[in-house]
């Protein structure tokens, strides 16, 4: 059976078990049993390599995609996860970075532009419930000046988040990692010498924020992705993203700018946590690449500026 055929078999067997992404599944997980990139593996699919059935990556084929029918999530399988420029390490105890979430971190580098071109050349941001450094690391790669700060309270999550932040050359020097709750961490940095009390510049999260009726259809988030990482709390899962407002406004400086993620849905009810809370101002809804109300930015006023 030529290597073509093989990926089509394996896609079939995944789309037999429901998977929607099944072609572009089968052919990752079969880049990853021979360990090609996606591209070389299609040039050798293109030219009609064989591909025997005694061979070693067959047989390592077939397994990965009975794994993935089993709807064990295709990154824990491969061990990686595409986020903007990086490809991040993930398995079992850490949240798999999401698309929308990408959105998020362009906000912030927008946000870190203007901040440059107004003379701030070191800025400091905050990630606070940092899971495997998906945000952290994109903002330190991509805004080398700014100083990143990562905050994780479920320790499986912090050990996968630490990995890629030295793994990779862009982070690991820039990228300091805090393991407390993101409810403690105002107080730990006010007391922790290296920050000696100053503020940030940028408090960007994408917290858990699932309300508790809400169990996730998806197998793979279900089952893969940690509780900790899914539910935010409290009847509406508004508890972490309120902690998360509750922490911008101890942490940043006047001016200082807090980007949140949260569902569609809690788009109004976000604004609403944001506009109750007198130091923040210019509260505004951002959409994700589909067009869904899917972050929520606000600014500290300055010191000059009145309370609305
Ligand atoms: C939805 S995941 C997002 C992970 C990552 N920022 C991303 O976008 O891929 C939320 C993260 O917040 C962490 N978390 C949950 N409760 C927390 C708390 N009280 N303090 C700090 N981190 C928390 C979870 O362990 C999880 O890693």
């Amino acid at each position: 059976m030529d290597l073509q055929l093989t990926i089509r078999r394996g896609a079939e067997r995944l789309a037999a078990a429901g998977i929607a992404s099944c072609h572009t599944d089968a052919e990752l997980l079969a880049a990853h049993a021979w360990g090609l990139s996606r591209a070389q593996l299609q040039l050798q699919a293109l030219s009609g390599t064989g591909a025997h059935p005694a061979d070693p990556q067959q047989t390592r084929f077939w397994e990965l995609i009975e794994e993935r029918a089993r709807r064990v999530p295709l990154q824990h399988i491969t061990g990686f996860a595409p986020f903007r420029w990086l490809e991040l390490r993930v398995g079992p105890g850490v949240f798999v970075p999401r698309p929308e979430t990408e959105t998020v971190v362009e906000l912030a580098l927008q946000h870190l532009r203007t901040l440059h071109s107004e003379g701030v050349r070191a800025p400091r941001v905050v990630d606070l419930g940092t899971g495997s450094g998906a945000i952290a690391a994109s903002i330190a790669l991509e805004f080398p000046n700014a100083e990143v700060h990562a905050v994780e309270l479920s320790a499986e999550a912090a050990a996968w988040a630490q990995l890629n932040f030295q793994r990779l050359p862009a982070t690991a020097s820039k990228v300091t990692l805090h393991q407390c709750d993101l409810r403690d961490f105002p107080q730990q940095w006010s007391q922790d010498p290296a920050g000696g009390g100053s503020s940030f510049d940028v408090v960007v999260s994408n917290p858990p924020y699932i309300p508790p009726h809400m169990v996730p259809v998806e197998q793979e988030v279900r089952d893969h992705d940690p509780e900790i990482a899914l539910y935010g709390g409290g009847p509406e899962g508004l508890e972490l993203p309120a902690a998360v407002v509750s922490a911008a406004v101890t942490v940043l400086a006047p001016g200082g700018r807090l980007i949140l993620e949260h569902a569609e849905v809690q788009a109004e009810a976000v604004a609403g946590l944001c506009r109750a809370e007198p130091a923040l101002t210019s509260v505004q809804s951002h959409q994700d690449l589909t067009g869904r109300q899917r972050a929520t930015s606000a600014r500290v006023r300055s010191t000059s500026e009145p309370a609305a």
